[in-house]
């Protein structure tokens, strides 16, 4: 077991009827808010009138930045700080998914920065304070709603960073499983592989001592798969998104991370491909995934393959590569059958890109992941093997 931190002050509000604990969990902390959502989902379901209805009822001013993309962009966080300054907000309640979560953190470090908001993704300045900021969580995916990081993107400049703070924890979260039956399919399935991504960042690791930890990491990731696919073909169903909703804060809000050690490659690639090409987070990163779980297969990571594929899918057998295999070809086809992307080439990537992928990928690394390495030319290997697999047609 490593050395950790832990530290986690998100109060979560799990379960329905209970927004009417919004303006109280407000009120802690301000009552001028700037109200941030996405396109038009939250009006079409009900969230936004239950939201507004709430709002109303106990005074609380505010005023609303709508539109936020996905993959949310730094134009939307300037235009954000502008409206909070105008209005002397000081509290920033997120209605959404990860996209608008990291928008509001960005728009809440950036009102109290003098200077462009994208210094603080660039983090050319560091974030020193920030405003409260609270979530209504309506899509399970990021666990942005229990960390500290935020994700944004230039589209001009065709790059997406990560960052973060430890202002920038959300104050409360509301979880209603019942806010995300309206999800679509294909962000259902996409929400999923993000989650099962996240732990898997911190269970390939050659840390074999964090039993407690890597446990923690197969139940959420038996999790997904129990209930991915009830979701999908359920979306009603109440217990499939209620066991998904907490598997997105859990997989992400430390917990995973504690006594083990951290390969974020999957996702630095992917925000490099969707900096690039603007496609969503969950698909990119199941295009990515079993294409590097195949290439990275050898004699230093055999076991711990071996490991995923006996407990999470259940894979019997003698021969460790034949197990570890098997194990990798179960998580593909579970993609599959949630309908998600398993090449580039399903969604218009082709190789003509990869040199600008690998040349974003490498702006300051010779060697990128950390339960392998990776050298720029493995990097174009995997790249190439995702971008046509005829193994699971
Ligand atoms: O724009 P609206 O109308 O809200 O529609 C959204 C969007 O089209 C829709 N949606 C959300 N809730 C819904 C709904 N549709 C119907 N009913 C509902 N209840 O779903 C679509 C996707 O939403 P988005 O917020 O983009 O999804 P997600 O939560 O996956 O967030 C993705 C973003 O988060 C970043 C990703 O890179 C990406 O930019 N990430 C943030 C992380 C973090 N802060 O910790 C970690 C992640 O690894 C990730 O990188
Ligand atoms: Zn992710």
């Amino acid at each position: 077991m490593e050395n950790f931190y832990f530290y986690s002050p998100t109060r979560i509000i799990f379960g329905h009827d209970k927004l009417k604990e919004l303006p109280s969990e407000i009120k802690a902390f301000s009552n001028r808010v700037l109200l941030v959502y996405g396109k038009a989902s939250i009006k079409r379901n009900g969230i936004y009138s239950a939201v507004a209805e709430e709002l109303l009822r106990e005074n609380i001013f505010f005023k609303e930045l709508s539109d936020v993309d996905p993959n949310p962009r730094v134009s939307t966080v300037r235009e954000g700080v502008s409206i909070c300054r105008e209005h002397n907000l000081d509290f920033i309640l997120a209605v959404g998914g990860g996209s608008v979560i990291d928008c509001a953190k960005a728009i809440s470090a950036a009102v109290l920065y003098n200077g462009d908001p994208w210094d603080l993704s660039t983090k050319k300045a560091s974030i020193d304070a920030a405003l409260p900021l609270g979530c209504v969580l309506t899509i399970s995916a990021t666990g942005s709603e229990m960390n500290s990081t935020f994700v944004i993107t230039n589209s001009e400049e065709k790059l997406k960073y990560g960052s973060g703070s430890k202002f920038l924890y959300p104050k409360f979260s509301f979880l209603n499983p019942e806010y995300t039956f309206s999800v679509p399919q294909y962000h259902t399935a996409a929400g999923i592989v993000d989650i099962m991504a996240h732990v898997y960042e911190f269970y390939f690791s050659h840390t074999d001592t964090a039993y407690i930890t890597h446990s923690i990491c197969e139940a959420i990731l038996k999790t997904c798969i129990h209930y991915g696919e009830i979701a999908l073909d359920e979306p009603y169903n109440y217990e499939a998104r209620a066991n998904l909703m907490w598997a997105s804060s859990l997989a992400l809000n430390g917990v995973t991370k504690t006594g083990t050690t951290f390969d974020g490659f999957n996702h630095g690639l992917e925000h490099v491909v969707s900096g690039i090409y603007d496609i969503t987070h969950g698909a990119g990163l199941a295009i990515i995934i079993p294409h590097w779980m195949e290439y990275i297969l050898d004699a230093s990571s055999v076991d711990k393959f071996e490991q995923y594929a006996k407990n999470v899918w259940d894979v019997t057998g003698t021969d460790k590569y034949v197990i570890a295999k098997e194990g990798i070809q179960k998580t593909k086809e579970f993609f599959k059958k949630l309908n998600m992307p398993l090449t580039f080439s399903e969604v218009s990537i082709g190789s003509d890109g990869f040199d600008e992928i690998i040349e974003k990928l490498f702006l300051s690394n010779n060697t990128v992941g950390k339960f392998k390495a990776l050298s720029k030319a493995d990097v174009y290997n995997i790249l190439h093997k995702a971008l046509k697999d005829d193994s699971c047609e």
